[in-house]
């Protein structure tokens, strides 16, 4: 069943996805050579309780940090740990908050220091993808218009999406109904109402889509080590344009 939020959830929702959208913004500020991924977890989760809020990933399903922070050819779920970036590292930031009984979900893919044309080229048009899916994320629409915008974009420009994972709905659960996958042909899936709050999240690859769980039963990497971006707003659906909630003033 897909929750439609009214008016008062959503105020709460918004809060929430501000939240999520600064721990966002300051993990990618602190993405640089040097820093180890466990340092810009235990910020982002000082910064999230200090907004009164709570990570939404720390202990779901046994998670053991409050961010993803996926490395290179590491697509989702990497554990923040021991890992000192370097230069030319791409950084996938994935970050949750729950506020107010509501979570938001966001992702961006970071550069760290300088990365070559071919890593900023993959980064690019993963985040153009979910802007290609969202012109489908209307009332009237069904949810693979939005699946299918993403895949023909991404597959235009020489990528794969992931298949194994996919978007979902989100509110007061982290994954709520509907899945939002990010391939598919149109025309398929539940119908899009006002008042639906979506976890929209193209994963793409360099090369295969085909991915692999190490054995820590979290990370997840492209089974040719070929890199991987991602990138993931909740959106709220309207009988309009769509509204990004995971979003801050001047960002
Ligand atoms: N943002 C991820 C998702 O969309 C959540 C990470 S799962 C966790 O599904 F366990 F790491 F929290
Ligand atoms: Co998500």
């Amino acid at each position: 069943m897909i929750y439609i939020k009214n008016e008062q959830e959503l105020d709460a929702m918004r809060q929430a996805c501000k939240i999520t959208a600064a721990a966002r913004a300051l993990a990618g500020e602190m993405v640089r050579p040097g820093i180890t991924t466990k340092q810009i977890d235990k910020a982002v989760h000082d910064f999230i309780v200090k907004q009164g809020a709570k990570p939404s990933f720390l202990h779901y399903h046994g998670y053991p940090a409050s961010v993803c922070i996926s490395v290179n050819d590491t697509v989702i779920h990497g554990i923040p740990g021991g890992y000192t970036l370097k230069e030319g590292d791409i950084v996938s930031v994935d970050v949750g908050a729950y506020y107010k009984g509501f979570h938001g979900d966001c992702a961006a893919t970071f550069p760290c220091g300088r990365i070559s044309a071919d890593a900023q080229r993959l980064i690019d048009v993963t985040r153009q993808s979910f802007f290609e899916g969202i012109k489908f994320a209307k009332q009237g629409h069904r949810v693979s218009d939005i699946s299918h915008a993403v895949q023909a974009y991404v597959e235009s420009n020489g990528y794969s999406v992931v298949r194994a994972f996919v978007g979902h709905g989100v509110g007061a659960q982290l994954h709520e109904a509907p899945e939002v996958p990010n391939f598919g042909t149109a025309g398929h899936g539940p119908r899009l109402l006002k008042g639906m709050t979506l976890a929209i999240e193209p994963m793409v690859n360099e090369g295969t889509y085909d991915v692999r769980v190490l054995k820590d039963g979290w990370t997840t990497v492209t089974s040719d080590g070929k890199l991987s971006a991602h990138y993931e707003n909740t959106v709220l659906i309207t009988d309009g344009e769509p509204e990004i909630l995971t979003v801050i003033e001047g960002l």
